[in-house]
C-alpha cells in the first residue's frame, strides 16, 4: 500500500548543508556541519595527506581483510591509548577499522546489545551529537541522558552530570565524548574526569568513549586522549569509537577505528580473543571490509616518524586558526558591547562553540544574514574567517538586541 512507508524528516545537519549549497547569497555563512575550512572558507587537504596522495607506490584496489588494515588499526590503537598503554602491553586491547566514527559507535553498540548481560540502558550527555541517538535506537538499546551543559553559566554542569550517573541502575552503559564535546566546547577537567572514574568504578558502569576530535581540543594528541587513558590506567572494561575523518581531513574517505579494553585478568587474552572474532563476525554481515583508502593514507602517517611530526604541525595549524577565531569573535562582540557575556567563546574548545543564541534568533541569523548553523546554537569555529568574522559579529549582535 502507498501509505505503508511514511516520510523520514530531512537530516538537520546534511540538510543544512544542502540549504547553504542552494543558497545564492554571496556573503552567506556556513558555520554548521562540523568540517574545517580554510581561511577562505574552503575545505583544506592536509599538506602531509597531499604529499601521501602524490606517491603511494602500493596503491591498489584490493579488500582490506574483514578488521581493516593492520598497520593503520595498531597505529590507531597507540595513538589513543599510548604506545605504553598497559591494555597494549597486556595485550587485552582489540581494535577494528570501522566506516569512520559513526561505523564505530554503531559497530560497538551492535556489539553491547549482543554480548552486554542485562540489557541496559545507553545514558548520553544533554547535548550530545544527534547521531548517537539514532544509531543507539535502530539498534534497540534504551536512551536516557545524563545532564551536561549549564544554561547558567554556558559551562559544564558536573553535580547534575555526577547525580544522574550515581542514579543510573548499576551497570549502566555510559556514553563519554572523549574531548572537544560536540556540541557544547565544553570537556570535564582532568580532577573532573577523576571523579567520573571514581563514580563509574564505584556503580561498575561500562565507559563507551566515543573520540572525533582528537588534536583539536588542545592541539596535543597525548592530552586529548588523557581520560581515555585515565580510565585504562584504572583497570576498566570500556571500548573507545575513534575516527580519523577531523583530524586527517579525511572526512569522506570514512577511516575510524573500534576499540574494546577488557580488564586485566589472568584471562584477558582468552576474553579479547573471543571479543575479537564477535566484532569480526558482525563486522562481515554489516560491511564486509571497511574502506582502503583513508585507512592507508593515515597509516603510511602515523607509523612514519617524520610524517607523523608534520602531521601534527597541520593540526597545530587547524586548531590554532579555531582558536584565533574564538578570540577574534569574542573581542569582536565585547567591543560592539553585544548584550549577554562572551567568555564562552574562549572558554569553550575544540571544533564548536555553544553560543547561547536561542532558536529564534538563530532562524533570524539565517533568514535575514544567510548564517547557517544548527538550531541548538552550536557554531562550526571552522566556518569563521577573517573575511566573514565582521559581517557574523555584527548578525548575532542585531539579533541579540532583537
Ligand atoms: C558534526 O557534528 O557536524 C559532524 O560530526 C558531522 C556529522 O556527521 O554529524
Amino acid at each position: 500500500p502507498p501509505d505503508v512507508v511514511p516520510q523520514a524528516p530531512e537530516d538537520p545537519l546534511f540538510g543544512l548543508m544542502a540549504a547553504y549549497r542552494a543558497d545564492p547569497f554571496d556573503k552567506k555563512v556556513d558555520l554548521g556541519i562540523g568540517a574545517y575550512r580554510d581561511n577562505d572558507a574552503k575545505p583544506w587537504v592536509l599538506p602531509v595527506v597531499k604529499k601521501i596522495l602524490r606517491n603511494d607506490p602500493a596503491l591498489n584496489h584490493e579488500y582490506l581483510p574483514i578488521s581493516g588494515l593492520e598497520s593503520f588499526t595498531s597505529a590507531a590503537a597507540k595513538l589513543i591509548l599510548g604506545a605504553d598503554s598497559p591494555a597494549l602491553l597486556e595485550k587485552r586491547a582489540h581494535s577494528i577499522q570501522t566506516i569512520s566514527g559513526t561505523g564505530a559507535v554503531h559497530l560497538g553498540a551492535l556489539f553491547l546489545k549482543r554480548f552486554y548481560p542485562g540489557q541496559p540502558s545507553v545514558y548520553f550527555s544533554s547535548p550530545t551529537w544527534a547521531n548517537h541517538n539514532q544509531i543507539f535506537s535502530n539498534i534497540g538499546i534504551p536512551i536516557q541522558t545524563y545532564p551536561y551543559f549549564s544554561k547558567a553559566t554556558k559551562g559544564l554542569d558536573f553535580d547534575g552530570m555526577k547525580q544522574a550517573i550515581a542514579a543510573a541502575p548499576d551497570r549502566s552503559i555510559i556514553l563519554l565524548h572523549a574531548c572537544a564535546h560536540n556540541p557544547t566546547g565544553v570537556d570535564p577537567t582532568q580532577d573532573q574526569w577523576r571523579e567520573l572514574a571514581a563514580l563509574l568504578k564505584q556503580k561498575s558502569h561500562f565507559p563507551f568513549f566515543d573520540c572525533a576530535y582528537q588534536g583539536f581540543a588542545s592541539g596535543d594528541l597525548a592530552r586529548d586522549a588523557w581520560a581515555i587513558r585515565y580510565f585504562v590506567s584504572q583497570g576498566f572494561e570500556l571500548c573507545i569509537a575513534q575516527s580519523f575523518a577531523k583530524n586527517f581531513g579525511l572526512y569522506g574517505e570514512r577511516a575510524g577505528a573500534f576499540h574494546f579494553v577488557t580488564g586485566p585478568s589472568p584471562d584477558a587474552a582468552k576474553t579479547i580473543s573471543r571479543i575479537g572474532s564477535q566484532l569480526q563476525q558482525l563486522q562481515r554481515s554489516e560491511i564486509s571490509n571497511p574502506p582502503a583508502y583513508g585507512a592507508r593514507i593515515a597509516s603510511l602517517i602515523l607509523n612514519d616518524a617524520t610524517l607523523f611530526a608534520e602531521w601534527e604541525a597541520n593540526l597545530r595549524e587547524m586548531s590554532g586558526r579555531i582558536i584565533s577565531m574564538r578570540q577574534a569573535l569574542r573581542a569582536r562582540l565585547e567591543e560592539l558591547g553585544t548584550p549577554g557575556t562572551w567568555n564562552h567563546i574562549t572558554d569553550q574548545i575544540g571544533m564548536f562553540s555553544f553560543t547561547g543564541l536561542s532558536e529564534t534568533q538563530v532562524r533570524e541569523l539565517r533568514d535575514v544574514a544567510h548564517v547557517y548553523m544548527t538550531k541548538n546554537g552550536r557554531i562550526s569555529m571552522a566556518g569563521l574567517n577573517t573575511h566573514n568574522l565582521e559581517y557574523f559579529a555584527r548578525a548575532v549582535d542585531r539579533v541579540v538586541r532583537g
